[in-house]
């Protein structure tokens, strides 16, 4: 039996990718597949959304891009963050992945790129509507264009899309995301001032699909919701939108031992037993995504495991490999299974289900089910 895995319904990501689709009517959906798409599986999941017919996938780094290439993906692929002198960007161009710019810098090393690919690269034009991360400040567009319209003219550039990223796509009704909306509205209108019509305009991610469908525009860019998890507590569970976590994880408890009243627990002895009780030993610490902070959660909320079918809390402090749940009377041998949701852990320790997923780490093998049952 082994000691832990990450389940992966790639069937759930099917159905997800098609309940998107649907709330994106004309709208194209890019599958955003960066940080290993989600915990879930890079080359897998992209796997999954191509044989849905996604034409886009989505990540950060070119690093992730590349990786994508040499996997065989050989679709539409954009990378969006990079820093001066990054290795992969002469890999992306000759390899037809785009690009997103935001900086004079990156309009120069991608003609640079292109000049060396001896083919023209394909950009997204970043515009930094109120997020204040990455993307040109409006006040600054004019210039960037005229640089990219060299580009253009001279073979080495294409615009494909001009786009943006907002602060509160998944919050009902937030001022922000129609000023956003307007800022980015604005932006587009100066580029077709300056002669650059893009075939994309992207702006919205998987939250805004559910609080701001006016935030479709050309493509929208979706990952959360992909994985079955709710973009923001605000919009319901991810049953209520109509999604299915794809995740499940699983551990095996490794020692069931019985320990009388007052036994302390773990580093720092921060939990002790009221009463007679039994403790399971779970093989998974955080140097496999478990937060520590789990092992000391907000007062009046444990966070829980799913044990034999009744939720038993984490005690005591976690480590780096394993953590201790009280089992009470249940009835637990040494090999019973266990798992949890991540939305739930999220709620109790105060953070968001993104931050579970995402950590859960390579020592946690990743099984595969449905959708041709994964790697091949
Ligand atoms: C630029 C960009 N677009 C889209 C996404 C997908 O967002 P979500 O997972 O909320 O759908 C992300 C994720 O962080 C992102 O950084």
């Amino acid at each position: 039996m082994s000691r832990a895995a990450a389940r992966i319904d790639l069937d759930a990501i099917r159905s997800n990718l098609s309940l998107l689709r649907e709330r994106a009517g004309d709208a194209d959906v890019m599958a955003v597949v960066k940080a290993d798409a989600y915990g879930h599986g890079m080359v897998e999941v992209a796997r999954t959304a191509r044989a849905e017919g996604t034409t886009w996938l989505g990540v950060a780094l070119p690093s992730e891009a590349c990786a994508l290439r040499r996997a065989g993906d050989s679709g539409r692929i954009l990378a969006w963050l990079w820093t001066p002198g990054d290795p992969c960007i002469r890999e992306c161009v000759t390899a037809g992945i785009d690009l997103s710019v935001s900086s004079p810098w990156a309009v120069d090393e991608v003609i640079a790129a292109a000049q060396a690919a001896e083919r023209a690269a394909s950009i997204h034009i970043k515009v930094d509507t109120g997020l204040t991360r990455n993307g040109v400040l409006p006040s600054d567009l004019p210039e960037l264009l005229a640089r990219v319209q060299v580009g253009v003219a001279d073979g080495l550039l294409t615009v494909e899309g001009i786009w943006s990223h907002l602060a509160d796509g998944d919050t009902p009704g937030a001022e922000s995301v129609s000023y956003q909306r307007a800022v980015f509205d604005e932006a587009l209108a100066v580029a077709a001032r300056h002669g650059v019509e893009p075939r994309l305009r992207h702006l919205g991610n998987s939250g805004s699909l559910f609080a701001h469908p006016d935030c479709r525009y050309d493509l929208v860019r979706t990952g959360i919701a992909l994985y079955g998890l709710s973009p923001a507590g605000v919009l319901g569970r991810p049953a209520d939108l109509g999604l299915t976590p794809a995740m499940t994880l699983t551990a095996t408890l490794a020692h069931v031992k019985p320990v009388t009243p007052g036994t302390s627990v773990s580093y720092g002895w921060r939990w002790s037993a009221e009463e007679s009780t039994t403790l399971g030993l779970v093989p998974l610490g955080y140097a496999d995504g478990i937060p520590r902070a789990a092992g000391a959660p907000r007062v009046g909320q444990p966070v829980e495991v799913a044990v034999a079918g009744a939720r038993v809390p984490i005690v005591g402090t976690v480590a780096m490999d394993q953590c201790v749940v009280d089992l009470g009377v249940l009835d637990a041998a040494p090999g019973t299974a266990g798992e949890w949701t991540a939305d739930h852990w999220a709620d109790a320790i105060g953070t968001i289900g993104y931050e579970i997923i995402t950590r859960i780490g390579p020592r946690v093998p990743r099984d595969y089910s449905g959708a041709g049952e994964g790697p091949s």
